[in-house]
C-alpha cells in the first residue's frame, strides 16, 4: 500500500469520483468527499460508509476537503476545472493535485477536442506553478467499473506529471485499488491520456459496450513497472 493518506475528492459527489472515492476508501484511505454543497458531500460519504460497512469518508465543502487533506483529487466537468480549481487554490500548496480532468465537451463526446493549450491538465499546471504538483490519471477509467467492486477494472492507467515523486505516489495509490498504473510522461502528454478518452467513448459506441478501457503491453516486469495486481 502507499501508506495512509487523506485524500480529498473534490466532485466526489459525481460519478467518476464516487467511484474513486470508493474504492480509495475500501483501500484504507481516508476519505473526504468535496463538494459544493455540505448536504450532497454529506450524502455522498454516508453512501460510501454503507457499502463499506464502517466510517471511511466524510463530507466537506470543497475548500475545507482540500485543506484537509493530503493529497487531492479533482473529478469535476472539464468547464467546471478552472474555477473549482481557483476555489480550492489556496488549500493545494505543497500538495499533490491528481486530475482526472477529460476535455470533453458535450454532446460530442466521443470525438477528440482538446482545448487550444493542448492539454487541460497541464493548463491547470501553469495556473498553480510550482507549489503544487500536478499529475493527471484516471481519464480513462470508467466509473461503473470503480463503483461495482466485485469486478475487475480492466484498464490500466496513464499518469503524467513534471514531477516523478507525485506520479510515483499517484502509481502507488492506483495500486491499491487494483489498477496498474504508468509512469506516461510530463504533464504535457496529459493530452494523450485525454484524447484517449474520447476514443473510447467512440470504440463503447460502435460496439454498444459501456467499458472500454486501455492495457500497456510490451513492458517486462522491472523496476517502475509496477506487478499486474490481483482483482480488487
Ligand atoms: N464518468 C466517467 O466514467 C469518467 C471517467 C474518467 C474520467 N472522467 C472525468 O472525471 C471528471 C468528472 O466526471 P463525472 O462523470 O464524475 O462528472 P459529473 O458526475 O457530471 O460531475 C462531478 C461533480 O462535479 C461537480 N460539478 C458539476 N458541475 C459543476 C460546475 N459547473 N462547477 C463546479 N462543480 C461542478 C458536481 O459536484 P457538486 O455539485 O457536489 O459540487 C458533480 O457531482 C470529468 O472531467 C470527466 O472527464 C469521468
Amino acid at each position: 500500500m502507499a501508506g495512509s493518506f487523506t485524500l480529498a475528492i473534490i466532485g466526489g459527489t459525481g460519478a467518476e469520483g464516487q467511484g474513486l472515492a470508493l474504492r480509495f476508501a475500501r483501500a484504507g484511505h481516508r476519505v473526504i468527499i468535496g463538494s459544493r454543497n455540505d448536504e450532497r458531500a454529506a450524502a455522498a460519504a454516508a453512501a460510501i460508509n454503507r457499502r463499506l460497512g464502517r466510517e471511511a469518508a466524510t463530507g466537506a465543502a470543497n475548500q475545507a476537503a482540500a485543506a484537509s487533506a493530503d493529497i487531492v483529487v479533482l473529478t469535476v466537468p472539464y468547464a467546471a476545472q478552472r474555477a473549482t480549481v481557483e476555489e480550492v487554490r489556496d488549500a493545494l500548496a505543497g500538495k499533490i493535485l491528481v486530475d482526472a480532468t477529460a476535455p470533453l465537451k458535450p454532446p460530442k463526446v466521443a470525438r477528440v477536442q482538446l482545448p487550444p493549450e493542448g492539454s487541460a491538465v497541464a493548463a491547470i499546471q501553469a495556473l498553480l506553478g510550482p507549489a503544487v504538483r500536478v499529475v493527471s490519471a484516471f481519464q480513462n477509467v470508467p466509473a461503473h467499473r470503480l463503483k461495482d467492486l466485485d469486478g475487475a477494472v480492466d484498464c490500466d492507467v496513464l499518469v503524467c506529471g513534471d514531477d516523478a515523486a507525485a506520479r510515483e505516489t499517484t502509481i502507488a495509490l492506483a495500486a491499491d485499488i487494483g489498477l496498474t498504473a504508468w509512469h506516461a510522461g510530463p504533464i504535457v502528454n496529459s493530452a494523450a491520456a485525454a484524447a484517449l478518452t474520447s476514443v473510447l467513448m467512440a470504440i463503447n459506441m460502435r460496439y454498444k459496450s459501456p467499458g472500454a478501457g486501455i492495457r500497456i503491453t510490451g513492458i517486462a516486469a522491472q523496476e517502475g513497472a509496477a506487478e499486474r495486481p490481483a482483482v480488487v
